[in-house]
């Protein structure tokens, strides 16, 4: 929820007198400054009489107007809210031209405005809130947020903002600089000697399927626990996708089922890290010593920052690919991916496969596709990265306390449940925290009566959905996969999880 707060409200809360006048003012930006999911803004608008009025206070009460004061006022202002910019559609109203632009500043960031002006509250009834309205209002929205997208982009906005101005300012929308500033600092991150970003997680696997040669004839192995962008890429590149059933424990690929998959058609694995967490890596690299032609692409689509025995799975297999979508662990504001690989030729045909196959403009070696990754997503996602480490700390330690206090929960409750696992020698990105309940849709309606929103990640195997029917698989092919696919919910996930929260779901799970 956001809420942009006007003059009269700050100076109630900082000024001594007014703070016993209007207790209500103060209470509220007591009770919103201690919300998980309230951002808090002023108008840009209000800054210059932010600074004025301050003064005209000051040179009242002492005479003068110190500057240091002044300066630690706007500065601890500034701390405490983020500042809404006036949008250049704002609708003037000339006889208050500061209320409308309050109002403007408002809207650009789907705000209500914090007023006790009675002339604005009247004017604006829709966009505006007096400060005794506020506690009602908060009470009917405090459901926890699943993604929590919101509060990642209220966490970086000004970062953001500045990055996303500079690409619309000088109108580089297609592989403008921070589309190769990304792809260093995704070298730089990864460990991988070549990042090159894409459309999505989606050509991503296209691209690197490509980039291998996969056509019409040959077979992939892969899970058919995943989402479907894994096999269906598979597919149409006109190859045969050829599930083998995923580990009990971690729901990645069973490397022990995979060498009976094998045929001399087969052409690549695609291991998924499924929920963050990368597949048996050592496992998969035996089977390539058995069979040196077998190529490895992993679908790192949900694990981007996750390590597999000190490495980012980004840099292992041959080609290892990403997905930037809103939801991942690191998310653009659209679509978005990347392709990784340590060897220079296949990096290089990729480059090509992105731009339409093309060696230099208009002259085109390969048929590939439009498979860029817009400049205004680099700018976001260069951000971002900046502040992933951080993030990626934090989803490890909700990650951790949610085990902590379901495990003390179920342990005593009869519902069965199973944690999730992850292996020894490798760390989740923990893009979704997941369980399996027996009685799903029970858990689910209960959740949900209680403000609490689940996920189901992935209710339907790949080998059963009608779009695969033509492989000739049946209910019963892939038993691991089709119990977990019965069971498996996923709990709220994102850095800004509260204990309270995890707390709370424990609780009422
Ligand atoms: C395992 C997996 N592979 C591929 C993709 C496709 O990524 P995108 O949505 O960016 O195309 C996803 C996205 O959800 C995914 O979870």
């Amino acid at each position: 929820m956001n809420y942009l707060v006007d003059l009269n409200i700050i100076f109630d809360y900082y000024n001594n007198e007014r703070r016993e006048l209007f207790a209500e003012s103060v209470s509220t930006l007591d009770m919103l400054w201690n919300e998980n999911n309230t951002n808090l803004y002023i108008s840009s608008s209000s800054l210059d009489k932010l600074e004025f009025t301050k003064a005209q206070e000051l040179k009242r009460e002492f005479g003068y107007a110190s500057k240091i004061i002044l300066k630690n006022f706007i500065k601890e202002i500034l701390s405490k809210f983020k500042i809404a910019k006036t949008p250049s559609y704002l609708d003037l109203d000339y006889e208050d031209i500061e209320d409308s632009q309050i109002i403007a500043s408002a809207k650009a960031i789907d705000a209500k405005v914090i007023t006790r002006d009675i002339k604005m509250l009247e004017k604006y009834p829709n966009e505006t809130i007096h400060p005794s309205q506020i506690t009602n209002h908060q009470s009917q929205t405090t459901n926890i947020d699943f993604a929590n997208l919101q509060k990642q982009y209220f966490m970086y906005q000004s970062e953001l903002e500045l990055e996303m101005d500079k690409v619309l300012n000088n109108a580089s929308y297609i592989m403008g600089d921070a589309v190769t500033e990304l792809e260093k600092n995704l070298e730089e991150f990864t460990g991988a000697k070549y990042a090159i970003t894409c459309s999505n997680g989606t050509d991503a696997l296209l691209l690197a399927m490509m980039a291998l040669d996969i056509k019409p004839g040959d077979e992939v192995i892969t899970t058919p626990f995943t989402f479907i962008a894994t096999a269906e890429t598979i597919a149409f590149l006109g190859a045969t996708p050829v599930f083998v059933d995923i580990d009990e424990k971690t729901y990645n690929i069973d490397p022990s089922k995979i060498e009976a998959a094998i045929t001399p058609k087969t052409k690549a694995i695609i291991p998924v890290s499924l929920y963050g967490q990368p597949a048996d890596m050592d496992a998969l690299e035996q089977l390539k010593i058995k069979h040196p032609k077998l190529k490895i692409i992993i679908d790192g689509a949900q694990s981007f920052g996750s390590i597999y025995k000190g490495k980012t799975d980004s840099n292992l297999g041959d080609i290892s690919t990403t997905s930037f979508f809103p939801a991942k662990p690191l998310g653009c504001f659209g679509d978005g991916g990347a392709v990784f690989t340590n060897n220079e030729e296949l990096a290089n045909k990729i480059k090509s496969l992105r731009l339409h196959g093309q060696s230099k403009r208009y002259h085109h070696k390969y048929i590939g596709m439009g498979g860029r990754l817009d400049t205004l997503q680099a700018a976001v996602l260069n951000v971002k990265l900046k502040h992933y480490p951080k993030d990626l700390a934090l989803r490890q330690e909700v990650a951790q306390k949610y085990t902590k206090a379901l495990g003390s929960e179920v342990s005593t409750s009869p519902k069965n449940t199973i944690l999730p696992t992850v292996a020894n020698n490798c760390t989740s990105a923990w893009a979704q925290y997941s369980v399996r309940v027996k009685n799903r849709d029970e858990v689910q309606a209960k959740l949900k009566e209680a403000g609490i929103p689940t996920a189901v990640h992935y209710p339907m195997p790949l080998h059963l959905q009608e779009c695969f029917l033509y492989l000739g698989y049946k209910k019963g092919n892939f038993p691991i996969s089709e119990i977990v696919a019965d069971e498996i919910m996923s709990l709220p996930m994102n850095p800004y999880v509260k204990d309270e929260e995890i707390e709370y779901i424990a609780r009422e799970f």
